[in-house]
């Protein structure tokens, strides 16, 4: 038996050899003589040596794995987002920070409310057959603007291999469990469960297509989600396995697709629409990412990539295009106490386009 606080202990042994700003240890998780932790680190050099002795000391106290993600102290966006969110293994009970922790316990039996239509959620896929035209980010800032409108919102990290949602919001803690439940994240109002909560120093995630699907339905089974208006779901790109999955675990959900304007993105784009009308799935409309550039000078309009793409998927899908986002990182700055990469805060532009979608939304979903 190996305690948090016997845990703590022998990483204080280790790093009370190091001056306080070049070192700093957090989200200590100890769970059946597994340890996990963030190592905060001001200089590279030291990790190696730095891990061996948190390693050896750990063993000594009972531990019989150790895993340490190292970030950078000062600078990267993973070190700031860590300091807000503060000791997560300080509170009751948390979770392991094991990559097979969530696969394991009551089977993937479907037994979650949630998915019962009647439950009232309205789940709702980001999806797109193109790779890197924003559908994480579509999905994100749709969900922090409906939480904004006074929704309660949770997402699904569904792209299980790629995972990017922990880091787009900026969280850096892991999810408690309780009574055998998994907690989501909440960050901006916003309740998150991805895969990234699992699995340790990024490492590849090398599973066949009957897990992912296994993988998915847990996130439903094991997950206690609380009540939920909307439910998100980040699909990977592409029609594989995940989006197959989504489509036989929810059959009510229905689309967004996202695209660029350009004319090739969409016609990729469009294999997702079509699959989705296939599938029977309502497509509540089209979101153009990227479709512009506004000069910071002179204030037109640049269609760098290319204009019309978004109108013309939406035509073809009988759908309606709910938005053009222009091209533009969110102004946020990493000092600040919520920072994160890739939330547009409410007042911004892109912002207000985002709250503008969630109208759209609520309208044709009806909740
Ligand atoms: N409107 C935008 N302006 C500037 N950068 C953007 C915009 N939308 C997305 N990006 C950036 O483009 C990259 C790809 O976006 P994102 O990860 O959301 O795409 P994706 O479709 O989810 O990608 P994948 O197919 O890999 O899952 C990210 O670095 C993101 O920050
Ligand atoms: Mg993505």
């Amino acid at each position: 038996m190996l305690t948090r606080e016997q845990a703590l202990e022998a990483v204080g042994e280790v790093t009370a050899k190091y001056s306080a700003d070049s070192l700093a240890v957090r989200d200590v998780v100890v769970k059946d003589r597994q340890v996990s932790m963030t190592v905060l680190t001001a200089s590279e050099e030291v990790r190696p040596s730095l891990e061996a002795a948190l390693r050896e000391a750990l063993a000594r106290a009972g531990a019989e794995t150790v895993h340490c993600r190292f970030r950078a102290l000062d600078g990267g966006a993973g070190a700031a987002a860590a300091a807000p969110q503060g000791q997560a293994g300080g509170k009751a009970q948390p979770a392991a920070a094991s990559s097979t922790s969530p696969v394991q316990g009551h089977g993937a039996g479907l037994d979650n409310p949630l998915l019962d239509p009647a439950s009232g959620v309205q789940f709702i896929a980001v999806a797109s057959g193109k790779g890197g035209v924003g559908k994480s980010t579509v999905t994100v800032n749709l969900a922090v603007a409906l939480a904004r409108k006074g929704k309660r919102v949770g997402i699904i990290d569904a792209d299980i291999y790629g995972f990017s949602v922990p880091d787009m919001m900026g969280i850096e803690n892991r999810p408690e469990i309780v009574n055998e439940r998994v907690i989501p994240i909440e960050r901006f109002g916003v309740k998150v469960m991805s895969m990234g909560f699992f699995v340790e120093d990024n490492s590849p995630i090398v599973w066949r297509g009957p897990m992912l699907g296994k993988m998915l339905r847990n996130f439903f089974a094991e997950i206690e989600w609380g009540e939920l208006d909307y439910l998100l779901l980040d699909l990977p790109p592409g029609t594989g396995d995940v989006a197959l999955d989504v489509h036989q675990i929810i059959p009510q959900s229905k689309e967004i697709i996202v695209t660029t304007p350009h004319a090739t993105a969409a016609f990729v784009a469009a294999r997702a629409g079509a699959m989705a009308i296939k599938t029977k799935h309502e497509i509540i409309g089209v979101v153009e990412n990227m479709s512009y550039y506004k000069c910071s000078k002179c204030g037109e309009p640049e269609y760098i990539f290319g204009r019309g793409g978004g109108a013309r998927l939406a035509e073809s899908l009988h759908a309606e295009l709910m938005a053009q986002i222009p091209l533009g990182q969110p102004d946020n700055h990493i000092s600040e106490p919520d920072f994160s990469p890739s939330v547009y805060k409410a007042e911004s532009e892109t912002g207000e386009l985002y709250l503008n979608i969630a109208e759209q939304v609520i309208q044709k979903c009806g909740r």
